[in-house]
C-alpha cells in the first residue's frame, strides 16, 4: 500500500548534507604527512620541485602510487582531499619562483592536512577553505532557482529560497547550535538545520 506523503516525513528523513560534486581524493595521512615533510627538507630547488612532480603523478594517476600514499591502512587514519585543489596547490609549488615561496605552500599544504582551524562562529576549516565549493561569497539574488531537493516542496507560496538559510547557518553557525526562525513559515529554515546538524526551533 501506498505510504501517505507529508512534509513532516520528509523533514526527517532527509538529514543528509549535501555532497560535493567534485572528485575526492582518499590518501594515508601519515604517509602522505611523511612525503610533505620529506620535500620540506629538501634544499635543492630542482630536486624539491622533482618530488612534488612525483606526488602529483600518484595523485593524477593512482596506478603510479609506488609510495603507498593511496594505501589505506585498516587502522590508520586518512585524509580526503579535494582533487582539484590538491592538484591546484601542488601546481602552485611547482610553479614558485623560488624555494622559499615553494616551502611555503607547502607549509600551507601541510598545516591544512594535519590541523583542523576554525573560528568561534562556524565549523568551516580555515585551512582548507578552497574546498568548500557550497559556499556562495556573491550576492544570493542571483541564484537561478530554488533548492527543490528532498523535503523542500515549495508548497508555501511566501516561502524563501532554502539557499538563504544554508548560507546563513553555514557561515556563522556551528553544528549543535541552536537556530530560531521566528517567522517559520512552511518551515524552510528547519529542515536546512536538520541538514546541517544544526537544533532548529521556530514560530508560525
Ligand atoms: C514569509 S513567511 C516566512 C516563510 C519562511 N521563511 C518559509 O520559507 O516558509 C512569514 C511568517 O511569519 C509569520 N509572521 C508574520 N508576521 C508575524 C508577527 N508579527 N509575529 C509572528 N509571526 C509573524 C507568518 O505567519 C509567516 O509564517
Amino acid at each position: 500500500m501506498k505510504s501517505t506523503h507529508s512534509a513532516v516525513t520528509d523533514i526527517f528523513q532527509d538529514v543528509e548534507p549535501r555532497q560535493s560534486s567534485f572528485g575526492v581524493a582518499i590518501l594515508n595521512k601519515e604517509r602522505f604527512v611523511d612525503a610533505l615533510e620529506k620535500c620540506n627538507s629538501i634544499e635543492d630547488f630542482p630536486s624539491l620541485k622533482d618530488n612534488i612532480t612525483a606526488i602529483r603523478k600518484i595523485i593524477s594517476l593512482p596506478k603510479n602510487d609506488s609510495e603507498g600514499l593511496l594505501n589505506i591502512d585498516s587502522n590508520g587514519d586518512t585524509i580526503s582531499l579535494r582533487k582539484d585543489v590538491l592538484i591546484s596547490e601542488l601546481n602552485q609549488i611547482l610553479d614558485s619562483q623560488t624555494i622559499g615561496r615553494a616551502k611555503y605552500y607547502l607549509k600551507r599544504l601541510e598545516d591544512g592536512i594535519k590541523r583542523v582551524k576554525t573560528s568561534k562562529i562556524n565549523d568551516i576549516n580555515l585551512h582548507r577553505w578552497k574546498e568548500y565549493d557550497d559556499i556562495i561569497t556573491d550576492s544570493l539574488w542571483v541564484m537561478d532557482k530554488r533548492d527543490s531537493s528532498g523535503a523542500h516542496l515549495g508548497w508555501y507560496w511566501g516561502n524563501f529560497i532554502p539557499q538563504i538559510p544554508h548560507q546563513m547557518m553555514v557561515r556563522y553557525t556551528k553544528k549543535g547550535d541552536w537556530v530560531l526562525d521566528a517567522f517559520v513559515g512552511s518551515g524552510t529554515t528547519l529542515i536546512e538545520c536538520r541538514r546541517l546538524g544544526r537544533n532548529g526551533i521556530g514560530k508560525l
